[in-house]
């Protein structure tokens, strides 16, 4: 999990590895390969699919129009009906509502959905920014307790949050933690050593 405070970095550094944004300096390697200056499109291809912020489905289209959109972008090979039914397996209401056009949904309903979509391009490692932002701590439980079962099948997860509390919350599924302050990872470790950090004190509890 990435954590840092407004304009940190985050969404900077999640575009970067996920080919959204070429990097000038550094590289990013996948599997031994440099695909940094890969379009998106393959970067998808090779596993890494970026979950976005905010607002992330196909409005007018359907919850199953918004899946298959997800599934063709993904590998070539897979079996797509399995996919789907292992995407309506863990988010149930999704089946429920799947010929439900997207903009109507709640907003738990729209993130659960961005993260299906995801999920539906078979990714190696899902990124997410920003997954809790908005959401009713009912919703951000149940769409933790998602990412636990995506990790339980072998899917890589890397998680943005703003804040410090989700990590603290859901801490026994985070493996690592780095915190990102003014475009820079200062802290790399397990979450109980980060809570004592100077920096994050002082972001987070003004101490
Ligand atoms: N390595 C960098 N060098 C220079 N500028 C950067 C770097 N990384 C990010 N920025 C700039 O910093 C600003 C904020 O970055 P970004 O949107 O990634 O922050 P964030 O952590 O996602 O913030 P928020 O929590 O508000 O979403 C942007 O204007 C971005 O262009
Ligand atoms: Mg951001």
């Amino acid at each position: 999990m990435i954590i840092g405070p407004n304009g940190a970095g985050k969404t900077t550094f999640l575009k970067m590895i996920s080919g959204g944004i070429k990097p000038a300096l550094c590289k990013v390697i996948l599997d031994g390969e440099d695909v940094s200056q890969l379009p998106t499109s393959e970067v998808i291809k090779k596993g890494v699919v970026l979950v976005p912020s905010g607002k992330a489905n196909f409005p007018e289209l359907t919850v199953e129009e918004n899946l298959r959109l997800g599934l063709y972008v993904g590998k070539k090979g897979v079996s797509r009906k399995e996919i789907l039914s292992e995407i309506y397996d863990l988010f149930p209401v999704l089946k429920e509502r799947r010929t439900q056009v997207a903009g109507t949904l709640s907003g738990g309903e729209q993130k659960m959905l961005a993260i299906a979509r995801g999920l539906a391009a078979t990714p190696k490692i899902l990124l997410l920014d920003e997954p809790s932002f908005g959401l009713a701590p009912k919703v951000v439980e149940s769409i933790y307790n998602s990412f636990r079962k995506i990790k339980e099948t072998g899917t890589s997860i890397i998680i943005s949050e703003q804040g410090i509390s989700t990590a603290l919350d859901f801490r026994e599924i985070i493996d690592q933690v780095y915190f990102i302050i003014n475009h820079e990872f200062t802290f790399r470790g397990k979450i109980d050593e980060l809570e004592s950090m100077e920096d994050v004190r002082r972001v987070y509890f003004g101490v």
